[in-house]
């Protein structure tokens, strides 16, 4: 029989991973009732917004505004990829910091414009600095399967990029399918490896859908032990530096697929869709609203 948890944590990127990398500029205002509704779902751990150049990704250049704005609810993470971005998130008051490094070279080269050991060098006393302050640090580790550029990733090299982080002080690692290119059996390989290699730090799973196999992966991950899950509302989502990869988890697909199994998340599905339809006015993107119509006028 399926080993499940009785409780899994999702952590919404929508606000942050679904909006990046959307075309039309989205307004700080639109972005605050996102999250908002969000909040209103019962969505206890958020990826807020990014401390990353707005020459880079003009889509996050208001991030300050939006930590500085946005209702203090859980635990809400920035992401920031250098010392200059951590400085600017502790500045406008974050109490919890994401980095991001892909086990890939290349990916990381077009990511973030330095190598993966250039970039854990430099991150080497940004840590020791936010661990002093009592911050929490979420270190991402993008490619963790495949590259865009370079193809299939080594378990080995991954499983040694999240040592090092651990070693660095990292509270969690959100281990992620970039591009969505995993299988299920892949994705309950890596996973089951780290939980046998670090047992000790949170574990979360990052799943984009270009394959339509998220929920499968996650399916296959809870097997290895896996009970935290970054999703995005609406599943928006995806890496600029990272073609051809579309949106996260749709969070209303997965914490649908966990109420149906019994597996309490504390999240409200039906105001998952309401807040999607919060946000779906504001993107280019088409949302499949499937889930919405599911839950609209009925008492399911
Ligand atoms: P660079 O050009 O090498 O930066 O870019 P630099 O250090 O040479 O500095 C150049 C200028 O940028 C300077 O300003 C710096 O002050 C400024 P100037 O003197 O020219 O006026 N700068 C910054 N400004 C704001 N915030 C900062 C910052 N750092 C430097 N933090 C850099 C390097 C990292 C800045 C750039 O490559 C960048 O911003 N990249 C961000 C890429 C990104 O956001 N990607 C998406 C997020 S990761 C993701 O989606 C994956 C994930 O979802 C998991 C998965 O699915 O895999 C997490
Ligand atoms: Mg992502």
């Amino acid at each position: 029989m399926f080993i499940l948890p009785n409780n899994v944590t999702i952590i919404e990127v929508g606000p942050r991973d679904g909006l990046q990398n959307e075309k039309k500029h989205v307004e700080e205002s639109d972005k605050l009732a996102f999250i908002d509704a969000l909040q209103g779902a019962g969505i206890q751990e958020m990826e807020l917004t990014s401390f990353v150049s707005p020459k880079w990704v003009p889509q996050m250049a208001d991030a300050k505004m939006i930590v500085e704005k946005s209702k203090k609810v859980g635990r809400q993470f920035v992401l920031a990829p250098n010392e200059k971005g951590a400085q600017l998130a502790i500045e406008a008051g974050a109490h919890s910091i994401a980095v991001f490094v892909g086990v890939s070279n290349t990916f990381n080269m077009k990511n973030i414009n330095r190598s993966t050991d250039e970039s854990i060098d430099a991150l080497e006393p940004v840590f020791a600095k936010l661990k002093m302050d009592g911050i929490f640090i979420r270190a991402c580790i993008s490619t963790a399967f495949y590259c865009p550029y370079e193809g299939k990733i080594e378990i080995q090299n991954v499983v040694a990029l999240c040592k090092r982080f651990v070693a660095m002080g990292a509270d969690e690692l959100s281990v992620a399918d970039t591009i969505g290119m995993a299988n299920p059996r892949e994705s309950y390989e890596l996973f089951k490896t780290l939980k046998e290699e670090l047992p000790d730090v949170l574990l979360t799973a990052h799943f984009h859908d270009t394959r339509k196999m998220a929920m499968a992966n996650i399916f296959a991950s809870l097997q290895a032990g896996i009970d935290r899950f970054d999703t995005s509302a609406g599943g928006l989502g995806g890496c600029p530096f990272a073609p051809g990869a579309t949106g996260n988890v749709a969070t209303e697909d997965v914490v649908n697929m966990l109420d149906s199994l019994g597996i309490k998340t504390g999240v409200d599905v039906k105001k998952v869709c309401e807040a999607v339809q919060v946000i779906a006015p504001h993107v280019s993107r088409p949302i499949d609203t499937a889930m919405y119509s599911l839950f609209e006028n009925s008492q399911l």
